[in-house]
């Protein structure tokens, strides 16, 4: 059994920082962000709220699908960057939404969110406990940015993207893992409420972590390089070989869109044509969980993802997670 993607959209914030604008604030350059990432602007929230973003992608991705709100059994939010510790962004969309009856809960898988979302969703269809189930993906990553420190700053953005999933009967499969031993390779510290009866201050038995300040993302960029130049070609053949098929024979591969430089090694590795990858990094940046389905809602807006066509989504991040997902379209 398969899923079929019956609908989607997406909704980016009006604000733009340009690589010039970053050289106002950090020592860097355009030269040098465009040649090591290939990020040339990102969207940042002003005022929006992760949920906001997230309710608007939705209603376009709902309208796109021609459900009804009543259609939907289940909304899986993905982020790590949520509006409120509890309740989940899901909840807080379907509040937005006017939706009385779902359910509701968010998956935070960090960048591989949407692959680990849809994974979730495709074992909800297949056992026939749900018919639709909107996955929505929003990213407010600029709120634990440190917009001091450069090597991380200049990588992020901010937006939304959803899409309404159902059953189809053709294949799918996907292959996700994580390797919790990388936990402190990225990671942003929630920080607590004061507190008159506490002593202790906790005692985090990572020492980067233990150091960290909170709030502010922590990155140890060269190893996460290193982990995602690794992990994205084994994925994708990983998730093709389980479907029985060559990577050859795949029509379009999303990747998360953390590095153009990650994805342009990826492809030397799997020996694919560059055109059968999305990039649109160029003008987002980063936007964690919600870069592949904002890639797909445009591959879709331009009319690039007709019916029978083999898709790959591959996704890698905090945790480190990671995952590959084919299927056709
Ligand atoms: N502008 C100018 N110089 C910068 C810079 C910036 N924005 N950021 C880092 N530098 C400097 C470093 O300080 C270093 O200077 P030094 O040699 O004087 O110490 C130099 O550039 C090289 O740093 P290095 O970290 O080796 O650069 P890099 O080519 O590996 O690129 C990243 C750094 C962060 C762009 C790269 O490692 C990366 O993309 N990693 C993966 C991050 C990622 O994708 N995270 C999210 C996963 S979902």
């Amino acid at each position: 059994m398969g899923i079929k993607i019956k609908g989607c959209g997406y909704y980016v914030p009006e604000l733009v920082a340009s690589n010039e604008d970053f050289s106002k604030i950090v020592d860097t350059s355009d030269e040098w962000i465009t040649t090591r990432t290939g990020i040339k602007t990102r969207h940042i929230a002003n005022g929006e709220l992760a949920y906001q973003m997230g309710a608007n992608a939705a209603m376009k991705a709902i309208k796109d699908a021609g459900i009804e709100l009543s259609d939907i059994d289940m909304i899986i939010g993905t982020t790590v960057t949520a509006d409120c510790l509890t309740p989940s962004m899901a909840c807080l969309v379907g509040k937005e939404l006017g939706i009385e009856k779902a359910m509701c809960f968010d998956v935070n898988a960090a960048c591989a969110g949407y692959v680990f979302a849809l994974d979730i969703a495709h074992k909800y269809l297949a056992c026939g406990d749900c018919k639709n189930i909107l996955i929505v993906s929003s990213e407010i990553v600029s709120r634990m940015v440190d917009y001091t420190d450069r090597s991380t700053c200049v990588l992020f953005g901010d937006g939304a993207a959803a899409t309404v999933v159902s059953y189809s009967d053709g294949e799918y499969k996907s292959y996700i893992n994580s390797d919790p031993q990388g936990a402190d390779k990225i990671f942003a510290k929630i920080p607590s409420t004061p507190n008159p009866f506490r002593t202790q201050t906790p005692d985090w038995s990572d020492e980067r972590m233990q150091e960290a300040p909170e709030l502010f993302m922590q990155m140890a960029g060269n190893d996460v390089y290193k982990f995602a130049t690794t992990i994205m070609p084994e994925a994708v053949k990983k998730a093709s070989e389980k479907a029985g098929w060559e990577t050859a024979d795949l029509d379009i591969i999303i990747p998360h869109q953390a590095n153009i430089r990650i994805v342009q090694t990826a492809i030397k590795k799997l020996k694919l044509p560059e055109d059968k990858f999305y990039i649109n990094i160029q003008e987002y940046g980063n936007i964690s969980s919600a870069c592949i389905p904002l890639a797909l809602s445009q591959l879709k807006e331009m009319g690039k993802l007709e019916s029978g066509k083999k898709v790959c989504l591959v996704g890698f991040g905090a945790g480190l997670t990671y995952g590959a997902a084919v299927f056709e379209y």
